[in-house]
This record gives C-alpha cells, sequence and structure tokens, in this order.
C-alpha cells in the first residue's frame, strides 16, 4: 500500500510557531505509523513563497533582497523539522522551478478545459489571508483574523476560474464519499458554504500590482494567485511537470492535513481545478481528488490567539531542552482533539509529563525491570508463557491477553488518522476500555509482587514477564508518537531497537516477543524530573 500525506506549505513571513508545529506533528506521527505498518510512505511539506505577506514581512525588516529572504526564511523551516525529528520525505519551495513548471502545466490544462476567462476584479483583498473578501467575511471593515490591517480595495482586469461550474460535481463528491472532508462538522460546513456561495474566483493578480507571483503562461502581465500556485505544490513535490511516473506512483493523495482556516481552498477550490485539469491532462485522469482532507482545530495559548502583536508567539524548539521532543509531541497530539480546538500552556505540558509520562509511562518501565533484574539474577523472567499472558485461560493477567483487542483499537483510530484517540487506548484512557499503561500500573499495584515473592516467586515471574511484554507492545504502539521513548523502552527490555524494527509489525505484535531468560540491562530513567 502506498500512503502520500502532505502539511499545508508554510508561509515564510515568519518562522514556525507551535500551531504550525501541530500540523506537522499530526502528519509526522501518522507517516512513520504508515512506514511501520510496511505501507511505502511520501510525506511532503514546505514553503509557500510566492506571496504578498511574506514580501511585506521582509519590507518590515528593512530588508530588499526578496530571493536571499525567501532563501533564508525557507531554510529557517527546514531546519525547524529537521532539529524537531520531522520525517519528511520531500520539501517544496514554491519558487523552485520544479514547481513553476508544474503551476504552468496546470494552468494550460485548466485552460484547455475551459475554465480559464478574463474578467473585471472589483472588491476587497485581505493580504493576510491571501484571500479575496467580501463585506460579510468582515467585522467593522475588518478581516476577524487580520484586524490590524485593513482588506485593500482592488479592482483590476484578472483571469478568472470557472469554480461555479464545480457546484454539481462537488457536492456529488461529498454526497458519495464522507471520507473526503473530516470531521463531520467541517463537512457540513463546506457543503453549507458550496451549496449558498460558490462562486468563480480571481485566479491571477495585474503584475503591476503586487511583486511576486508565478507569470501566467502567454501573459506576463500578470501573476498567477498565490492559492492557485500553492495548492499545485501537493502535485510538483510527487513529479508532477517533470515525472509521469512518479506522479502515478504517488497521486492521488491519501491525506491533506490542514488547519480549519483553509479548508475552503481545500475541500472545493482544489478538487474543482483537479476536476478541471483532469479533463485535458491524461495524467490526472481517473486519478484527480485526494482521498482526505483532514481539518484541525486551532490552538490558543493560555486561552489567547497566537500572534505576534500579542507577543505570545512560542517556538516548538524553545520547548526541546526542558522536556524533550517526544514529550511535546505527545502532550501536542494527546491534549488536543484532533479536528477541535485546543490550548496550550506549559502548566498543562507540565502535568502532562509528570502524570502521564514520568509518573505511568516511566513508572511502570522502572517497577517492571528493576523488579525483574533484582527476583530473577538481571534478566526476564523464565516463565510459562501461555500463563504469563497468551491466552485469557489461566493467565496471569487479562490486560495482557487483551493485547490484540488493544491493537486492533489503536490501529483503527490510527488509520482514521485519530492520534489523540489512539493514545487514549494505550494509555487505558478512551471511550475504547482497554488495560494499558493505566491498568497495568494499577495491576501492580493489585497484586503486589514485591510481597508476593517471598511467597509464590513463580507466579511473581508471570506477572512480571505479562508486564515486560506488555511494555514490548505499547512501546510500539507509541513509537510514531514518541520514537526516542519507544527506544528507550525498547533497549530498557533488553531488546536491540533497530533489529527489532526490521520486523513486520505483525511480527512485532505477536505474544511472547520478548525472550524469557533474556538479560535486561540497569534501568535508566527515561522521563528526568522537570
Ligand atoms: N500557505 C498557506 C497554506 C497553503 S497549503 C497549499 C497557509 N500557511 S500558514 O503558514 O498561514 O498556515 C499553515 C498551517 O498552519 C495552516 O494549516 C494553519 O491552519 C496552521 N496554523 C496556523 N496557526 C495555527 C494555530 N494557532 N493553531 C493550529 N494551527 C494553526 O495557510
Amino acid at each position: 500500500m502506498k500512503f502520500y500525506i502532505t502539511t499545508p506549505i508554510y508561509y515564510v513571513n515568519d518562522k514556525p510557531h507551535i500551531g504550525h508545529a501541530y500540523s506537522t506533528f499530526v502528519c509526522d506521527a501518522l507517516a512513520r505509523y504508515h512506514r511501520l505498518k510496511g505501507d511505502d510512505v511520501f510525506f511532503s511539506t514546505g514553503t509557500d513563497e510566492n506571496s504578498q505577506k511574506n514580501i511585506e514581512a521582509m519590507e518590515a525588516l528593512g530588508e530588499k533582497n526578496v530571493i536571499a529572504y525567501l532563501d533564508r526564511m525557507s531554510e529557517e523551516w527546514k531546519r525547524t523539522w529537521e532539529d524537531l525529528g520531522i520525517t519528511n520525505d520531500g520539501f517544496i519551495r514554491t519558487t523552485e522551478d520544479r514547481h513553476r513548471k508544474a503551476v504552468e502545466r496546470f494552468w494550460n490544462a485548466v485552460k484547455e478545459s475551459g475554465d480559464i476567462y478574463k474578467g473585471t476584479y472589483e472588491g476587497l483583498y485581505c493580504t493576510g489571508c491571501e484571500k479575496f473578501v467580501s463585506e460579510s467575511d468582515l467585522e467593522n471593515g475588518k478581516c476577524p483574523l487580520h484586524p490590524n490591517k485593513e482588506p485593500e480595495h482592488v479592482s483590476e482586469e484578472n483571469y478568472f476560474f470557472k469554480l461555479s461550474n464545480y457546484r454539481d460535481a462537488l457536492l456529488k463528491l461529498y454526497e458519495s464519499d464522507p471520507e473526503f472532508i473530516k470531521p463531520v462538522a467541517r463537512r457540513n460546513e463546506i457543503i453549507r458554504y458550496v451549496t449558498d456561495h460558490l462562486s468563480d474566483v480571481s485566479i491571477s493578480r495585474a503584475a503591476t500590482t503586487i511583486s511576486c507571483g508565478i507569470p501566467v503562461p502567454g501573459d506576463d502581465s500578470q501573476r498567477i494567485y498565490v492559492w492557485f500556485d500553492a495548492l499545485i505544490n501537493y502535485l510538483s513535490v510527487v513529479g508532477y511537470g517533470e515525472d509521469d511516473e512518479r506522479v502515478k506512483k504517488w497521486w492521488p493523495a491519501d491525506l491533506h492535513v490542514v488547519g480549519k482556516d483553509i479548508i475552503k481552498f481545500h475541500c472545493s477550490l482544489w478538487p474543482a481545478m483537479l476536476m478541471s485539469a483532469a479533463q485535458s491532462d491524461s495524467l490526472l485522469k481517473d486519478r484527480a481528488v485526494p482521498h482526505t482532507v483532514f481539518a484541525h482545530g486551532f490552538f490558543t495559548i493560555n486561552g489567547q490567539k497566537i500572534s505576534k502583536s500579542l507577543g505570545n508567539v512560542i517556538d516548538p524548539r524553545d520547548l526541546v531542552p526542558a522536556y524533550g521532543i517526544d514529550a511535546i509531541r505527545y502532550f501536542f497530539l494527546r491534549e488536543i482533539t484532533f479536528g477541535e480546538d485546543g490550548d496550550f500552556s506549559e502548566e498543562r505540558l507540565k502535568e502532562r509529563y509528570t502524570s502521564d509520562l514520568a509518573n505511568t509511562l516511566g513508572n511502570l518501565v522502572q517497577r517492571a525491570v528493576s523488579m525483574s533484574r533484582r527476583y530473577f539474577n538481571n534478566s526476564v523472567p523464565e516463565v510459562d508463557l501461555i500463563k504469563a499472558g497468551a491466552s485469557p485461560n489461566g493467565s496471569v493477567w487479562d490486560g495482557a491477553s487483551g493485547l490484540a483487542s488493544i491493537e486492533e483499537a489503536f490501529d483503527g483510530y490510527m488509520d482514521g488518522a485519530r492520534v489523540d484517540r489512539a493514545l487514549e487506548v494505550v494509555w487505558s484512557q478512551g471511550e475504547v476500555k482497554s488495560s494499558g499503561i493505566v491498568q497495568a500500573n494499577k495491576f501492580v499495584e493489585e497484586t503486589q509482587p514485591f510481597k508476593l515473592v517471598k511467597t509464590d516467586a513463580m507466579k511473581v515471574g508471570e506477572i512480571l514477564y505479562a508486564l515486560l511484554e506488555s511494555l514490548r507492545h505499547y512501546a510500539w504502539m507509541i513509537d510514531p508518537v514518541m520514537p526516542d521513548v519507544s527506544k528507550k523502552i525498547i533497549g530498557a527490555i533488553g531488546q536491540d531497537y533497530e533489529t527489532e524494527k526490521k520486523r513486520t509489525l505483525e511480527a512485532l505484535r505477536e505474544w511472547g516477543g520478548l525472550q524469557p531468560g533474556s538479560e535486561l540491562p540497569e534501568p535508566k530513567p527515561i522521563f528526568p524530573k522537570l
């Protein structure tokens, strides 16, 4: 199976903050999960550079060299993702030549399909959103998302895209494929919008009024509208315009992860553009639209909108020294219900670090490993695997025999991009009642192996084996979210992470992967005290 997943491409008018990191972490966790499943994965991200707001940000810094500014800022984004351990396979800049070629080919295809015409645009434009806005989008004449800057009045001759031609086809798509827009609330929002408000859109600006953008093929007096250009990144990064075989391999995308602010572009304009191009470009025929656009919510910081002017922007990298990358990833992905808005506060991060990670997961590893070492000669207890948990009948802990059902629920959520829910299952906190990590700790408290060892060492061996083997299973579930923690757990139970990782997920999930009698190294704390 192939799995092609994308983040939005980010404007380079500033460096990344935790809202951007959120989109990227979600995609990274899903990409890692699919790789673990053995899927052939392509995970792309990049920077959206042909935007007036980038230019304005550069000018505000008193700089004049556009190329130098874009190069520096794009590098800053790339480096941030590297610093955060993001495993993207592709990175696209919309100022790259390969992207321009793709945009030109796409434009020509849409034109050939008869969906581009010249008209006059008269109205308002919000540079913050990079979007033409109507009075109904505004509050007191200002864009609610960018109240510091009044929308500008625009009156110019532009090229238009016949978006309204695609109303019926779009509605049919939403109707026939409930997976296309997630979650359901966003799907309903888009259906209402397309039913009532879909109209043609201007897809170019006069070269005299903006200072960036890809020239319209055959008309150097016009520049392609930044969103028309940006959406095509999802094709150019997999070779459109240069390598048809690569496009055939990866397109359509399986999952576009986007914020709720940009779903109209992704759920109506983008599929309509694709349907149009597909009529003239045989490469896109039968493979036009992406499988799913998943819209996540917005982050606030201590209840406030993240904004430069409020001065509350947090660079995700600044959190790393105190908490480590994995804990930050865990926090973002677990704390926020995927698809809904959420709040970030360092207090909550500390709470989750201490309760979910240090006191629950860390504690379980520490207890299971140190008791096994103490009572069983620094090794995994040598026990009857069945009694230690392989079957519901006669096993020491039904939690261990329930691992397969945890894994099944976990997979169901991950396949539906619900990383938050999947993590709940592993921690026994979700709707699906599971004997995950929290229950495993309870099991230790109930059975008190440190007392029982005096009377029934055999049973203690079974208990500890069940815990160590369960930890191995938990580690492979949390691996896509906390790869470094997973590696430490696998090391703590005496296995070599890299060797294990080469096995198939099915093999990793078989009961008894941990060899009885194998050596257990001295445990090191996985989550140091804050
Ligand atoms: N360049 C466009 C996307 C083009 S994709 C073809 C863009 N860029 S952006 O940098 O402004 O935003 C990128 C992503 O970050 C969006 O999905 C947006 O929703 C997300 N976020 C920006 N601020 C956010 C929060 N405060 N919280 C969560 N996500 C946020 O839009």
